[in-house]
């Protein structure tokens, strides 16, 4: 069986019971270095996962092992989820949902997420009219596409948003903060975050 793991946003406290449960029973767990370093106490084999088409081929040729594929977060939240739902029979794959960092950055601000509007910039450059049209947006951002290109799109349409920033969620160095968008600055180095953008009323 093939299992999609949602290890939440980092800090092992996150990790649900039944994602424990089914990383103890893996023969092989499959993930970023990030990901596979954070679970402890492991003792099956380790692979580190670099490109997505080999995966499928790997876990298509040993279907038969009980493998974890772990995925930050939730995996069906911008994570690996969706790829390997696509490509692997739904009866050998099961998907163990996380809490996602935006989950847990709504938590801690805290705001219900109810109507919240859910997208990210990896990989693409966001529709910034259809983003901001919405109240209450949660983006998962990457290095070409984070906070000052969102401030500065808001600011360019002259709108009313303030922006709340979640770096590094769980781990020690975890900041959230509020920004209005003209605070935030070309030089400003932000950690891996998440971006809240909220109509400034509400
Ligand atoms: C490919 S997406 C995966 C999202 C993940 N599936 C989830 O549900 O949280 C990776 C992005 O999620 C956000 N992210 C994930 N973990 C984070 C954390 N601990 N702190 C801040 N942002 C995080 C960052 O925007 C990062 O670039």
């Amino acid at each position: 069986m093939i299992y999609v793991v949602g290890i939440g946003p980092g800090d092992a406290c996150y990790l649900t019971r039944r994602a424990e449960e089914v990383i103890q029973k893996a023969e092989i767990l499959i993930g970023a270095e990030r990901n596979i370093e954070s679970i402890q106490g492991f003792k099956g084999e380790k692979i580190e996962l670099r490109e997505l088409s080999m995966l499928v081929k790997y876990l298509e040729s040993n279907g038969h092992k009980n493998i974890a594929v772990l995925a930050s977060g939730d995996p069906l939240i911008y994570g690996i989820g969706k790829y390997l739902a696509s490509h692997i029979a739904h009866d050998k794959l099961e998907v163990v949902p996380g809490i996602s960092a935006i989950q847990y950055l709504f938590s801690r601000i805290p705001l219900d997420m109810n109507d919240l509007y859910m997208t990210s910039s990896h990989g693409k450059f966001p529709d910034f009219d259809r983003v901001l049209s919405y109240p209450k947006v949660a983006m998962v951002t990457d290095q070409r596409i984070g906070p000052y290109e969102i401030a500065t799109e808001i600011m360019k349409r002259n709108l009313s948003k303030i922006m709340i920033i979640g770096e590094n969620l769980t781990y020690p160095d975890e900041k959230i903060a509020p920004y209005y968008p003209k605070a935030i600055k070309a030089e400003m180095q932000f950690k891996r975050n998440v971006v809240v953008i909220l109509d400034e009323k509400q």
